[in-house]
Protein backbone atom coordinates (compact mmCIF):
# COMPACT_ATOMS: atom_id res chain seq x y z
CA UNK A 1 0.00 0.00 0.00
CA UNK A 2 1.40 3.30 -1.05
CA UNK A 3 2.46 5.21 3.04
CA UNK A 4 -0.51 7.40 4.29
CA UNK A 5 -0.21 10.86 6.04
CA UNK A 6 -2.83 9.06 8.75
CA UNK A 7 -0.03 6.01 9.04
CA UNK A 8 2.37 8.99 10.34
CA UNK A 9 0.66 10.86 12.32
CA UNK A 10 0.29 11.09 16.29
CA UNK A 11 -3.61 11.91 17.15
CA UNK A 12 -4.65 14.09 20.54
CA UNK A 13 -8.05 13.60 21.85
CA UNK A 14 -9.57 16.77 23.12
CA UNK A 15 -12.76 16.53 25.34
CA UNK A 16 -14.03 20.26 25.13
CA UNK A 17 -15.66 20.52 28.01
CA UNK A 18 -13.00 19.73 30.04
CA UNK A 19 -9.92 21.36 28.12
CA UNK A 20 -9.82 25.04 28.57
CA UNK A 21 -12.21 27.40 29.18
CA UNK A 22 -11.79 30.93 27.95
CA UNK A 23 -15.41 32.68 28.81
CA UNK A 24 -15.61 31.85 32.72
CA UNK A 25 -19.09 29.89 32.43
CA UNK A 26 -16.80 26.91 34.02
CA UNK A 27 -17.48 24.77 30.22
CA UNK A 28 -14.07 24.69 27.80
CA UNK A 29 -14.61 25.80 24.31
CA UNK A 30 -13.21 26.56 21.05
CA UNK A 31 -11.52 29.83 21.72
CA UNK A 32 -9.65 27.88 24.86
CA UNK A 33 -8.50 24.84 22.34
CA UNK A 34 -7.21 27.88 20.04
CA UNK A 35 -5.31 29.22 23.10
CA UNK A 36 -3.72 25.90 23.77
CA UNK A 37 -2.41 25.20 19.62
CA UNK A 38 0.75 26.11 21.09
CA UNK A 39 1.18 24.02 23.64
CA UNK A 40 -0.14 21.12 21.39
CA UNK A 41 2.18 21.73 18.77
CA UNK A 42 5.10 22.11 21.15
CA UNK A 43 4.03 18.35 22.23
CA UNK A 44 3.95 17.82 18.22
CA UNK A 45 0.93 16.02 17.95
CA UNK A 46 -0.71 16.39 14.07
CA UNK A 47 -3.97 15.39 14.69
CA UNK A 48 -6.54 16.79 16.63
CA UNK A 49 -9.89 14.95 17.20
CA UNK A 50 -12.38 16.69 18.94
CA UNK A 51 -15.16 15.18 20.64
CA UNK A 52 -18.59 17.00 19.53
CA UNK A 53 -18.56 20.63 19.65
CA UNK A 54 -22.52 20.50 17.46
CA UNK A 55 -25.29 21.97 18.82
CA UNK A 56 -26.81 19.63 21.20
CA UNK A 57 -28.52 19.67 24.61
CA UNK A 58 -25.68 17.80 26.13
CA UNK A 59 -27.73 14.63 27.65
CA UNK A 60 -24.20 13.00 27.20
CA UNK A 61 -22.04 15.73 26.95
CA UNK A 62 -22.62 16.51 22.85
CA UNK A 63 -23.35 12.70 22.04
CA UNK A 64 -26.57 13.58 21.42
CA UNK A 65 -26.43 16.06 18.36
CA UNK A 66 -29.65 18.23 17.93
CA UNK A 67 -28.28 19.87 14.64
CA UNK A 68 -25.09 18.93 12.82
CA UNK A 69 -24.36 22.45 11.10
CA UNK A 70 -24.19 24.50 13.92
CA UNK A 71 -22.00 24.42 17.52
CA UNK A 72 -23.29 24.52 20.72
CA UNK A 73 -23.21 28.24 22.17
CA UNK A 74 -21.20 26.99 25.45
CA UNK A 75 -18.61 25.80 22.98
CA UNK A 76 -18.49 29.29 20.68
CA UNK A 77 -20.22 29.58 16.84
CA UNK A 78 -18.58 28.33 13.52
CA UNK A 79 -16.48 31.70 13.38
CA UNK A 80 -14.83 30.04 16.02
CA UNK A 81 -14.84 26.71 14.67
CA UNK A 82 -13.05 28.05 11.54
CA UNK A 83 -10.99 29.90 13.23
CA UNK A 84 -9.67 26.88 14.60
CA UNK A 85 -9.45 24.64 11.71
CA UNK A 86 -7.47 27.87 10.01
CA UNK A 87 -5.26 28.34 13.49
CA UNK A 88 -4.25 24.74 14.21
CA UNK A 89 -3.78 24.46 10.25
CA UNK A 90 -0.65 27.30 10.68
CA UNK A 91 0.72 24.83 13.07
CA UNK A 92 0.21 22.24 10.47
CA UNK A 93 -2.06 20.11 12.84
CA UNK A 94 -5.64 18.51 11.32
CA UNK A 95 -8.97 18.90 13.11
CA UNK A 96 -11.20 15.37 13.24
CA UNK A 97 -14.06 15.99 14.22
CA UNK A 98 -16.30 13.33 16.27
CA UNK A 99 -19.32 11.67 13.73
CA UNK A 100 -22.23 11.08 15.64
CA UNK A 101 -24.54 8.89 13.29
CA UNK A 102 -25.69 6.08 14.73
CA UNK A 103 -28.13 8.19 16.72
CA UNK A 104 -29.15 12.11 17.03
CA UNK A 105 -30.38 13.68 20.10
CA UNK A 106 -34.39 13.66 20.70
CA UNK A 107 -34.31 17.34 20.18
CA UNK A 108 -33.18 16.74 16.34
CA UNK A 109 -35.65 18.70 14.27
CA UNK A 110 -35.61 14.99 12.25
CA UNK A 111 -36.72 13.27 15.56
CA UNK A 112 -39.36 16.05 16.10
CA UNK A 113 -40.99 15.19 12.88
CA UNK A 114 -40.88 12.00 12.72
CA UNK A 115 -42.85 11.21 16.41
CA UNK A 116 -45.36 12.82 14.76
CA UNK A 117 -46.32 9.53 13.54
CA UNK A 118 -46.07 7.50 10.50
CA UNK A 119 -47.39 9.68 7.84
CA UNK A 120 -44.48 12.04 8.41
CA UNK A 121 -41.48 12.06 5.78
CA UNK A 122 -39.18 11.79 8.71
CA UNK A 123 -40.78 8.97 10.48
CA UNK A 124 -39.05 5.96 8.65
CA UNK A 125 -35.39 8.20 9.50
CA UNK A 126 -36.03 6.30 13.23
CA UNK A 127 -36.61 2.72 14.62
CA UNK A 128 -40.35 2.41 15.35
CA UNK A 129 -42.01 -0.97 16.55
CA UNK A 130 -45.57 -1.44 17.79
CA UNK A 131 -46.10 -2.82 21.64
CA UNK A 132 -47.74 -1.44 24.32
CA UNK A 133 -47.08 0.84 27.63
CA UNK A 134 -47.07 -2.24 29.39
CA UNK A 135 -45.23 -4.63 26.28
CA UNK A 136 -41.78 -3.67 25.33
CA UNK A 137 -40.94 -5.19 21.60
CA UNK A 138 -38.33 -7.58 22.98
CA UNK A 139 -35.35 -7.52 25.60
CA UNK A 140 -32.89 -5.32 24.09
CA UNK A 141 -30.81 -3.41 26.48
CA UNK A 142 -29.79 0.43 26.12
CA UNK A 143 -26.11 0.57 27.11
CA UNK A 144 -26.43 3.14 29.84
CA UNK A 145 -29.59 0.96 31.65
CA UNK A 146 -32.42 -0.45 31.03
CA UNK A 147 -34.51 -0.92 27.89
CA UNK A 148 -33.25 0.69 24.66
CA UNK A 149 -37.27 1.02 24.09
CA UNK A 150 -38.98 4.28 24.85
CA UNK A 151 -42.65 4.70 24.48
CA UNK A 152 -43.38 7.44 22.57
CA UNK A 153 -47.15 8.78 23.47
CA UNK A 154 -47.70 10.83 20.41
CA UNK A 155 -46.06 8.73 17.62
CA UNK A 156 -47.81 5.75 20.05
CA UNK A 157 -45.44 2.78 19.36
CA UNK A 158 -41.56 2.61 20.39
CA UNK A 159 -38.60 4.16 19.62
CA UNK A 160 -35.16 2.21 19.56
CA UNK A 161 -32.25 4.12 21.67
CA UNK A 162 -29.33 1.98 22.40
CA UNK A 163 -28.12 4.57 24.88
CA UNK A 164 -29.92 7.16 26.59
CA UNK A 165 -33.35 7.53 25.82
CA UNK A 166 -32.47 11.10 24.87
CA UNK A 167 -30.81 9.35 22.18
CA UNK A 168 -32.76 7.75 19.40
CA UNK A 169 -31.21 5.25 16.60
CA UNK A 170 -31.32 6.23 13.34
CA UNK A 171 -32.81 4.38 11.05
CA UNK A 172 -29.82 3.17 8.32
CA UNK A 173 -31.92 1.18 6.47
CA UNK A 174 -33.53 4.64 5.16
CA UNK A 175 -31.75 5.96 1.97
CA UNK A 176 -32.88 9.39 1.96
CA UNK A 177 -31.41 10.21 5.50
CA UNK A 178 -28.33 8.44 4.72
CA UNK A 179 -27.93 10.50 1.70
CA UNK A 180 -28.35 13.46 4.56
CA UNK A 181 -25.79 11.90 6.32
CA UNK A 182 -23.38 11.99 3.74
CA UNK A 183 -24.26 15.28 1.97
CA UNK A 184 -23.45 16.60 5.81
CA UNK A 185 -20.12 15.28 5.88
CA UNK A 186 -19.16 16.56 2.77
CA UNK A 187 -20.65 19.85 3.97
CA UNK A 188 -17.55 19.43 6.93
CA UNK A 189 -14.84 18.33 4.34
CA UNK A 190 -15.54 21.42 2.53
CA UNK A 191 -14.80 23.57 5.51
CA UNK A 192 -11.31 21.75 5.66
CA UNK A 193 -11.71 19.24 8.41
CA UNK A 194 -8.85 15.82 8.43
CA UNK A 195 -11.40 13.73 8.82
CA UNK A 196 -13.92 11.87 10.79
CA UNK A 197 -13.81 9.36 13.94
CA UNK A 198 -16.72 7.12 13.84
CA UNK A 199 -19.13 6.89 16.85
CA UNK A 200 -20.07 3.27 17.80
CA UNK A 201 -19.96 2.73 14.07
CA UNK A 202 -20.55 -1.28 14.37
CA UNK A 203 -24.02 -0.28 15.49
CA UNK A 204 -25.24 1.66 12.30
CA UNK A 205 -26.25 -2.06 10.86
CA UNK A 206 -28.38 -3.11 13.96
CA UNK A 207 -31.51 -5.30 13.07
CA UNK A 208 -33.35 -5.05 16.40
CA UNK A 209 -36.01 -8.07 15.80
CA UNK A 210 -33.00 -10.27 15.56
CA UNK A 211 -31.46 -8.81 18.80
CA UNK A 212 -28.43 -8.17 16.61
CA UNK A 213 -26.93 -4.81 17.63
CA UNK A 214 -22.91 -4.67 16.36
CA UNK A 215 -21.64 -5.86 13.48
CA UNK A 216 -24.97 -6.33 11.63
CA UNK A 217 -25.04 -8.05 7.85
CA UNK A 218 -25.43 -4.65 6.16
CA UNK A 219 -22.55 -2.74 8.10
CA UNK A 220 -19.94 -2.92 5.60
CA UNK A 221 -22.44 -2.39 2.63
CA UNK A 222 -22.91 0.95 4.29
CA UNK A 223 -19.47 1.82 5.25
CA UNK A 224 -18.80 1.57 1.77
CA UNK A 225 -21.46 3.11 0.51
CA UNK A 226 -19.98 6.05 2.75
CA UNK A 227 -16.24 5.99 1.05
CA UNK A 228 -17.99 6.06 -2.01
CA UNK A 229 -20.49 9.11 -1.70
CA UNK A 230 -17.69 11.16 0.38
CA UNK A 231 -14.25 9.65 1.37
CA UNK A 232 -12.86 8.16 -1.82
CA UNK A 233 -12.33 11.43 -2.85
CA UNK A 234 -10.75 12.52 -0.01
CA UNK A 235 -7.28 12.37 1.58
CA UNK A 236 -8.83 11.66 5.60
CA UNK A 237 -8.25 10.32 8.57
CA UNK A 238 -11.26 7.64 9.20
CA UNK A 239 -11.40 6.17 12.73
CA UNK A 240 -14.49 3.77 13.14
CA UNK A 241 -15.23 3.29 17.01
CA UNK A 242 -15.77 -0.68 17.66
CA UNK A 243 -16.08 -2.32 20.95
CA UNK A 244 -17.35 -5.42 18.79
CA UNK A 245 -14.35 -5.56 16.73
CA UNK A 246 -12.70 -8.47 16.12
CA UNK A 247 -9.13 -8.62 14.13
CA UNK A 248 -10.83 -10.21 11.17
CA UNK A 249 -13.21 -7.32 10.64
CA UNK A 250 -10.71 -4.62 11.66
CA UNK A 251 -9.19 -6.15 8.45
CA UNK A 252 -12.38 -5.40 6.00
CA UNK A 253 -12.51 -2.19 8.36
CA UNK A 254 -9.29 -0.82 7.34
CA UNK A 255 -8.42 -2.65 4.28
CA UNK A 256 -5.28 -2.05 2.24
CA UNK A 257 -7.90 -0.78 -0.95
CA UNK A 258 -8.91 1.98 1.12
CA UNK A 259 -12.80 1.11 0.06
CA UNK A 260 -13.82 1.48 3.86
CA UNK A 261 -11.91 3.48 6.58
CA UNK A 262 -8.42 4.00 7.72
CA UNK A 263 -8.47 2.03 10.56
CA UNK A 264 -10.62 1.24 14.08
CA UNK A 265 -11.17 2.06 17.36
CA UNK A 266 -11.22 -0.96 18.81
CA UNK A 267 -10.94 -2.12 22.78
CA UNK A 268 -10.16 -5.83 22.87
CA UNK A 269 -7.01 -5.03 25.37
CA UNK A 270 -9.11 -2.62 27.31
CA UNK A 271 -12.01 -5.00 28.15
CA UNK A 272 -9.96 -7.35 29.60
CA UNK A 273 -10.69 -6.50 33.41
CA UNK A 274 -13.99 -7.60 32.55
CA UNK A 275 -14.71 -11.42 32.94
CA UNK A 276 -16.94 -12.40 29.75
CA UNK A 277 -20.64 -11.69 29.92
CA UNK A 278 -20.13 -9.65 33.02
CA UNK A 279 -21.10 -5.80 33.52
CA UNK A 280 -19.33 -3.68 32.69
CA UNK A 281 -19.29 -2.15 37.00
CA UNK A 282 -18.48 -6.01 38.46
CA UNK A 283 -14.65 -5.85 38.74
CA UNK A 284 -12.38 -8.00 37.44
CA UNK A 285 -8.49 -8.12 37.37
CA UNK A 286 -6.42 -7.68 34.74
CA UNK A 287 -5.07 -11.37 32.96
CA UNK A 288 -1.34 -9.74 32.40
CA UNK A 289 -0.33 -12.91 29.57
CA UNK A 290 -3.96 -12.20 27.75
CA UNK A 291 -3.15 -8.30 27.65
CA UNK A 292 0.71 -9.27 25.89
CA UNK A 293 -1.16 -12.16 23.98
CA UNK A 294 -4.20 -9.31 22.61
CA UNK A 295 -2.23 -6.64 21.38
CA UNK A 296 0.50 -9.19 20.01
CA UNK A 297 -2.48 -10.58 18.09
CA UNK A 298 -3.63 -7.13 16.43
CA UNK A 299 0.00 -5.89 15.78
CA UNK A 300 0.64 -9.36 13.94
CA UNK A 301 -2.95 -9.64 12.46
CA UNK A 302 -3.10 -6.07 11.16
CA UNK A 303 0.48 -5.94 9.50
CA UNK A 304 0.35 -5.62 5.69
CA UNK A 305 -3.31 -6.32 6.07
CA UNK A 306 -4.89 -3.40 7.75
CA UNK A 307 -4.00 -0.24 10.08
CA UNK A 308 -4.11 -0.41 14.15
CA UNK A 309 -5.03 2.34 15.88
CA UNK A 310 -3.26 2.59 18.99
CA UNK A 311 -4.46 3.72 22.86
CA UNK A 312 -4.69 3.17 26.40
CA UNK A 313 -6.95 6.27 26.91
CA UNK A 314 -10.09 7.93 25.77
CA UNK A 315 -13.81 9.96 27.39
CA UNK A 316 -15.06 6.14 27.89
CA UNK A 317 -11.98 4.64 29.82
CA UNK A 318 -10.59 5.15 33.31
CA UNK A 319 -7.19 6.68 33.64
CA UNK A 320 -4.39 3.95 32.51
CA UNK A 321 -2.26 4.81 35.06
CA UNK A 322 -4.97 4.69 37.77
CA UNK A 323 -6.23 1.01 35.95
CA UNK A 324 -3.30 -0.73 35.40
CA UNK A 325 -0.39 0.72 36.58
CA UNK A 326 0.69 2.55 40.07
CA UNK A 327 -1.07 6.37 40.35
CA UNK A 328 1.22 7.07 43.93
CA UNK A 329 4.66 6.00 44.36
CA UNK A 330 5.36 5.24 40.69
CA UNK A 331 2.89 7.28 39.28
CA UNK A 332 5.86 8.67 36.40
CA UNK A 333 7.36 5.76 35.45
CA UNK A 334 4.20 4.04 34.85
CA UNK A 335 2.76 6.32 33.00
CA UNK A 336 5.66 6.63 31.03
CA UNK A 337 5.91 2.79 30.83
CA UNK A 338 2.96 2.90 29.06
CA UNK A 339 3.09 5.66 26.60
CA UNK A 340 6.54 3.93 25.38
CA UNK A 341 4.75 0.25 25.12
CA UNK A 342 2.22 1.76 23.02
CA UNK A 343 4.21 4.38 21.16
CA UNK A 344 6.49 1.15 20.11
CA UNK A 345 3.74 -0.53 18.56
CA UNK A 346 2.48 -0.27 14.36
CA UNK A 347 -0.28 2.51 14.45
CA UNK A 348 -1.39 5.37 14.62
CA UNK A 349 -1.07 6.84 18.37
CA UNK A 350 -3.44 8.52 20.21
CA UNK A 351 -3.30 10.75 23.03
CA UNK A 352 -6.05 11.74 25.23
CA UNK A 353 -6.28 15.02 27.22
CA UNK A 354 -3.88 14.72 30.42
CA UNK A 355 -2.26 11.66 29.70
CA UNK A 356 1.05 13.34 28.74
CA UNK A 357 1.38 14.55 32.28
CA UNK A 358 -0.30 11.92 33.94
CA UNK A 359 -3.28 12.40 34.85
CA UNK A 360 -4.93 10.01 36.92
CA UNK A 361 -8.67 8.66 38.24
CA UNK A 362 -11.01 10.32 40.13
CA UNK A 363 -12.45 10.06 43.84
CA UNK A 364 -15.88 11.98 44.86
CA UNK A 365 -17.78 11.25 47.93
CA UNK A 366 -21.10 11.74 46.72
CA UNK A 367 -22.67 10.49 43.70
CA UNK A 368 -24.04 13.98 43.28
CA UNK A 369 -20.78 14.99 42.18
CA UNK A 370 -20.56 13.39 39.40
CA UNK A 371 -22.28 14.52 36.01
CA UNK A 372 -22.33 11.44 33.54
CA UNK A 373 -25.08 10.45 32.67
CA UNK A 374 -24.20 6.63 32.28
CA UNK A 375 -23.05 6.28 35.73
CA UNK A 376 -25.99 8.54 37.23
CA UNK A 377 -28.01 5.88 35.73
CA UNK A 378 -26.36 3.21 36.51
CA UNK A 379 -26.34 4.29 40.49
CA UNK A 380 -29.70 4.24 40.34
CA UNK A 381 -29.74 1.07 38.60
CA UNK A 382 -27.50 -0.68 41.16
CA UNK A 383 -29.27 1.34 44.01
CA UNK A 384 -32.27 -0.98 43.18
CA UNK A 385 -30.87 -4.03 42.72
CA UNK A 386 -29.65 -4.14 46.55
CA UNK A 387 -26.05 -2.83 45.99
CA UNK A 388 -24.32 -0.16 48.99
CA UNK A 389 -23.40 3.13 48.06
CA UNK A 390 -19.76 1.83 49.05
CA UNK A 391 -20.00 -0.65 46.69
CA UNK A 392 -21.23 0.98 43.81
CA UNK A 393 -19.14 3.68 44.37
CA UNK A 394 -16.04 1.16 44.30
CA UNK A 395 -17.45 0.75 40.77
CA UNK A 396 -17.47 4.57 39.97
CA UNK A 397 -13.84 4.51 40.97
CA UNK A 398 -12.72 1.91 39.36
CA UNK A 399 -14.63 2.52 35.66
CA UNK A 400 -16.43 5.38 35.89
CA UNK A 401 -16.24 7.91 32.53
CA UNK A 402 -15.75 10.86 34.94
CA UNK A 403 -12.09 9.85 35.78
CA UNK A 404 -11.12 10.72 32.12
CA UNK A 405 -13.75 13.73 32.13
CA UNK A 406 -11.94 15.99 35.23
CA UNK A 407 -10.96 19.38 33.74
CA UNK A 408 -7.33 19.46 31.66
CA UNK A 409 -4.85 20.73 34.81
CA UNK A 410 -2.47 23.52 33.13
CA UNK A 411 -1.05 24.65 36.73
CA UNK A 412 -1.26 24.86 40.50
CA UNK A 413 -3.60 28.25 40.47
CA UNK A 414 -7.34 28.34 41.58
CA UNK A 415 -8.92 25.45 39.09
CA UNK A 416 -6.11 24.37 37.97
CA UNK A 417 -6.00 26.97 35.31
CA UNK A 418 -8.84 25.70 33.39
CA UNK A 419 -11.58 28.07 34.57
CA UNK A 420 -11.82 31.06 36.30
CA UNK A 421 -15.85 30.31 36.69
CA UNK A 422 -16.88 27.10 38.54
CA UNK A 423 -16.43 24.45 36.70
CA UNK A 424 -18.52 21.86 35.39
CA UNK A 425 -17.54 18.82 36.74
CA UNK A 426 -15.13 19.06 39.81
CA UNK A 427 -11.15 18.88 39.44
CA UNK A 428 -8.65 16.21 40.94
CA UNK A 429 -7.20 18.17 43.36
CA UNK A 430 -3.68 16.71 42.70
CA UNK A 431 -3.71 19.16 40.19
CA UNK A 432 -1.44 21.08 42.88
CA UNK A 433 1.40 19.00 41.77
CA UNK A 434 0.22 17.14 38.78
CA UNK A 435 -0.05 20.17 35.59
CA UNK A 436 1.39 20.89 32.54
CA UNK A 437 3.74 23.85 33.69
CA UNK A 438 5.49 21.79 35.66
CA UNK A 439 5.33 19.03 32.88
CA UNK A 440 7.27 21.71 30.75
CA UNK A 441 9.99 22.76 33.19
CA UNK A 442 10.54 19.36 34.18
CA UNK A 443 13.34 17.61 31.90
CA UNK A 444 12.50 14.12 33.52
CA UNK A 445 8.89 14.68 32.89
CA UNK A 446 6.27 12.65 31.79
CA UNK A 447 5.64 15.17 29.32
CA UNK A 448 9.35 15.62 27.29
CA UNK A 449 8.85 11.30 27.61
CA UNK A 450 6.09 11.80 25.24
CA UNK A 451 7.64 14.34 23.01
CA UNK A 452 10.63 12.26 22.98
CA UNK A 453 8.30 9.38 21.82
CA UNK A 454 6.83 11.41 19.23
CA UNK A 455 9.88 13.01 17.87
CA UNK A 456 11.23 9.15 17.30
CA UNK A 457 8.38 8.86 15.45
CA UNK A 458 7.98 11.69 13.39
CA UNK A 459 11.69 13.01 12.95
CA UNK A 460 14.09 10.94 13.82
CA UNK A 461 16.09 7.85 11.67
CA UNK A 462 14.27 5.47 13.54
CA UNK A 463 10.97 6.77 11.92
CA UNK A 464 10.42 4.12 9.54
CA UNK A 465 11.04 1.48 11.26
CA UNK A 466 8.86 2.77 14.43
CA UNK A 467 5.99 3.75 12.26
CA UNK A 468 5.79 0.47 9.81
CA UNK A 469 8.29 -1.99 11.30
CA UNK A 470 7.00 -5.56 11.70
CA UNK A 471 6.65 -6.47 15.17
CA UNK A 472 7.73 -9.84 17.06
CA UNK A 473 6.83 -10.29 21.05
CA UNK A 474 8.98 -11.62 23.73
CA UNK A 475 8.52 -12.79 26.93
CA UNK A 476 4.96 -13.89 26.01
CA UNK A 477 4.55 -15.99 28.75
CA UNK A 478 6.15 -14.20 32.07
CA UNK A 479 4.44 -12.92 34.48
CA UNK A 480 6.01 -9.39 34.93
CA UNK A 481 8.00 -8.71 31.28
CA UNK A 482 6.96 -8.12 28.10
CA UNK A 483 8.92 -7.26 25.35
CA UNK A 484 8.66 -6.96 21.76
CA UNK A 485 11.02 -6.25 18.71
CA UNK A 486 10.28 -4.11 15.50
CA UNK A 487 11.87 -4.63 11.96
CA UNK A 488 12.21 -2.80 8.83
CA UNK A 489 15.29 -2.07 5.95
CA UNK A 490 18.10 -3.00 8.33
CA UNK A 491 17.34 -0.94 11.21
CA UNK A 492 15.36 -2.56 14.81
CA UNK A 493 14.08 -1.47 17.81
CA UNK A 494 13.25 -3.53 20.99
CA UNK A 495 10.96 -2.74 23.81
CA UNK A 496 11.43 -4.35 27.35
CA UNK A 497 9.77 -3.28 30.45
CA UNK A 498 8.17 -4.74 33.88
CA UNK A 499 4.63 -4.12 33.87
CA UNK A 500 5.18 -4.54 37.86
CA UNK A 501 6.83 -3.64 41.37
CA UNK A 502 8.54 -6.44 41.82
CA UNK A 503 12.33 -5.93 40.27
CA UNK A 504 13.44 -8.26 37.91
CA UNK A 505 16.55 -9.40 36.45
CA UNK A 506 16.04 -11.30 33.02
CA UNK A 507 18.53 -12.52 29.97
CA UNK A 508 18.14 -10.00 26.77
CA UNK A 509 16.97 -12.38 23.96
CA UNK A 510 18.34 -10.02 21.22
CA UNK A 511 21.57 -8.15 21.13
CA UNK A 512 21.04 -4.43 21.63
CA UNK A 513 22.35 -1.44 21.80
CA UNK A 514 21.74 2.15 21.92
CA UNK A 515 19.06 2.98 24.38
CA UNK A 516 17.09 5.62 22.75
CA UNK A 517 14.44 6.25 25.68
CA UNK A 518 13.96 5.28 29.41
CA UNK A 519 11.95 5.70 32.29
CA UNK A 520 14.70 6.16 34.84
CA UNK A 521 17.51 8.42 34.57
CA UNK A 522 19.81 5.26 34.70
CA UNK A 523 20.27 1.86 33.80
CA UNK A 524 21.14 -1.80 34.53
CA UNK A 525 22.47 -3.80 31.33
CA UNK A 526 25.60 -5.57 31.36
CA UNK A 527 26.47 -8.87 29.81
CA UNK A 528 23.20 -9.22 28.01
CA UNK A 529 21.31 -9.40 30.89
CA UNK A 530 19.11 -5.94 32.32
CA UNK A 531 17.70 -5.68 35.63
CA UNK A 532 13.89 -4.05 35.72
CA UNK A 533 13.25 -1.90 38.78
CA UNK A 534 9.37 -1.18 39.35
CA UNK A 535 7.80 -0.51 35.52
CA UNK A 536 11.15 0.33 34.10
CA UNK A 537 11.17 -0.21 30.51
CA UNK A 538 13.15 0.65 27.90
CA UNK A 539 13.48 0.91 24.42
CA UNK A 540 16.98 0.45 22.10
CA UNK A 541 17.76 1.50 18.89
CA UNK A 542 19.45 -1.00 16.80
CA UNK A 543 21.27 -0.42 13.09
CA UNK A 544 22.71 -3.61 11.37
C1 LIG B 1 -19.40 6.35 22.31
C2 LIG B 1 -18.90 7.64 22.86
O1 LIG B 1 -17.51 7.63 22.90
C3 LIG B 1 -19.57 7.83 24.20
O2 LIG B 1 -19.02 8.90 24.94
C4 LIG B 1 -21.04 8.01 23.97
O3 LIG B 1 -21.72 8.08 25.21
C5 LIG B 1 -21.62 6.85 23.16
N1 LIG B 1 -20.80 6.46 22.06
C6 LIG B 1 -22.95 7.25 22.59
O4 LIG B 1 -22.77 8.21 21.58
Amino acid sequence: MKKKWWQESVVYQIYPRSFQDSNGDGIGDLQGIIKRLDYLNYLGIDVIWLSPVYESPQADNGYDISNYYEIAPEFGSMKDMEQLIEEAGKREIKIVMDLVVNHTSDEHPWFQEAKKGKTNQFYDYYVWRDGTPAELPNQLKSSFGGSAWEWCEEAGQYYLHLYSKRQPDLNWENREMRQEIYKMMNWWLDKGIGGFRMDVIDKIGKIPDKLIVANGPKLHDYIKEMNTEVLCRRDVLTVGESWAATTENAKQYSNLDGSELSMVFQFEHIKLDKEEGKAKWELGELDFIKLKEVLSKWQCELDSRGWNSLFWNNHDVPRIVSRWGDDGRYRKECAKMFATYLHGMQGTPYIYQGEEIGMTNVRFDEIEDYRDIETLNLYREYQALGWSHDKIMRSVYAKGRDNARTPMQWNDTRNAGFTEGCPWLKLNQNYLTVHVQENVEDAHSILQHYRRLIWLRRESKWKDVMVYGNYEPFFEKDADVFAYKREKGGKGMFVIGNFHETRRTVELPISVSDILLSNYEDSCVREGKVTLRPYETLLFGMES
